[in-house]
């Protein structure tokens, strides 16, 4: 087989630029380890900043988020047991939309159907060849048989534990990372919102946050240990915990109900530097993971997919290189910018093992200032509303 792009993973920026290159009538094969359902079945965040929701429009797939997704002009910061609502519209002119990131899938995967864009799910062994030479190309097994796609460039859309960052030789990639000494229990739960914004609590027990995913369906994270088990967390626990962390006008207010998902996830910073390996490109998740505190990571796998894809439309369209050639020092300067975003709000939201009491009052002194000055506030929600691309 040929294709002009081969695409590994059928995540949100795999589905993404594949519909943005056959929209622009650039073929593309987008291949992945795993069947639809199982990706359908990952619980990942969802909060789009106007950039991503733009492009979700330009791939065509944007129809259902305009009419089921929540438009949120603000959000709180919750410390000292009070709220302080983060204006983003007021000091911006900008909102952001909560639409789960499976609903955003499940969208880009329906369009890519309807325009009979080739996915091979199940695909096994996936493998990148040849990237640094010209002519590239993609193996990979299927019920036993081994296929081969010849290519023109190879779009690693496969997440952090992808085998195409793996495939590039360690001497040519510089990565860069920090792990937390903490993690996220999260629920999710047929229950109405807490609030109809989002809340992000800074307590003395720890990080709470209460997200959302629709009028009637509730998103809860607490901050835990990194050891902490699912099993030691029954619904009720979790909840009062939840409520221990939130000013007592939520708390009080709080609808509780069975969680039908509940997790641990760890939070990480994570950057491969460059993006870019001849015919190669680390796309999303497969070039860098941020703590979801900051709600970045799936908006930074859009600002990656908009200056490939503008590359590559550059490169069939008009026979230069010249975007192809940016891709990776213009992504990267949006990303870092992220990362230093995620890692300050982490840094400011939650409570470290081992900051000392000097450390707890800065992180203190830090959240006053934020909310008691408008260019504090205004530089917060530029950064949560997005930054341009
Ligand atoms: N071969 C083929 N496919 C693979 C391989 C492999 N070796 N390894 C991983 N994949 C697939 C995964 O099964 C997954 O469907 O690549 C896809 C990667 O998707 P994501 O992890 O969602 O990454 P990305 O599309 O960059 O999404 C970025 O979405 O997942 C969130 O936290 C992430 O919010 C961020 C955003
Ligand atoms: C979520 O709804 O899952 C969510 C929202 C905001 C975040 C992180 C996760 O910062």
């Amino acid at each position: 087989m040929r294709t002009k792009v081969a695409i590994i993973g059928s995540g949100p920026s795999g589905l993404l630029l594949g519909q943005l290159l056959t929209n622009a009538g650039i073929d593309n094969v987008i291949l992945d380890r795993v069947s639809k359902d199982y990706i359908l079945g990952r619980v990942r965040a969802g909060v789009l900043e106007e950039g991503m929701a733009g492009m979700l429009d330009r791939a065509g797939a944007g129809a259902r988020m305009h009419k089921e997704g929540l438009p949120h002009d603000g959000f709180s910061l919750a410390f000292d047991g009070r709220d302080h609502r983060i204006d983003l519209f007021g000091l911006t002119g900008k909102r952001v939309t909560v639409y789960g990131q499976t609903e955003l899938t499940h969208d880009l995967m329906d369009r890519r159907e309807a325009m009979s864009g080739l996915s091979i799910y199940e695909a096994a062994n996936v493998t990148p060849h040849n990237f640094e030479g010209g002519k590239p190309y993609v193996t990979y097994e299927k019920d036993g048989v081994t296929h081969r796609i010849d290519c023109d460039f190879i779009a690693g859309c496969d997440g952090y534990h992808g085998v195409s960052r793996k495939s590039v030789p360690e001497s040519a990639l510089q990565t860069f990372e920090r792990i937390y000494p903490f993690g996220w229990l999260g629920i999710l739960a047929e229950v109405p919102p807490v609030s109809h914004e989002l809340i992000y609590a800074n307590h003395p027990r720890g990080f709470a946050l209460c997200s959302m995913r629709s009028e009637t369906r509730s998103r809860y994270y607490i901050q835990c240990a990194l050891d902490e088990k699912t099993e030691n967390w029954p619904d009720d626990r979790f909840y009062d915990e939840l409520r221990r962390r939130l000013p007592a006008e939520h708390a009080e207010r709080m609808v509780t109900g069975p969680s039908f998902e509940k997790s641990i996830a760890p939070l990480r910073s994570f950057v491969a530097e460059p993006m870019r390996f001849g015919r190669l490109f680390l796309v999303g998740d497969a070039a860098h993971i941020v703590p979801p505190t900051g709600a970045k990571g799936l908006n930074l796998a859009a600002s990656d997919v908009y200056y490939l894809f503008e590359g590559l439309q550059e490169f069939y369209g008009e026979k230069s290189a010249a975007g192809i050639d940016a891709y990776s020092a213009r992504a990267l300067k949006r990303v870092w910018r992220a990362v230093r975003f995620s890692w300050s709000m982490t840094t400011m939201m939650h409570r470290f093992p081992d900051t000392g009491e000097f450390g707890q009052k800065i992180q203190e002194a830090e959240l006053d200032y934020l909310v008691s000055s408008k260019a504090a506030s205004t530089a917060l929600a530029e950064n949560y509303v997005g930054l341009p691309y």
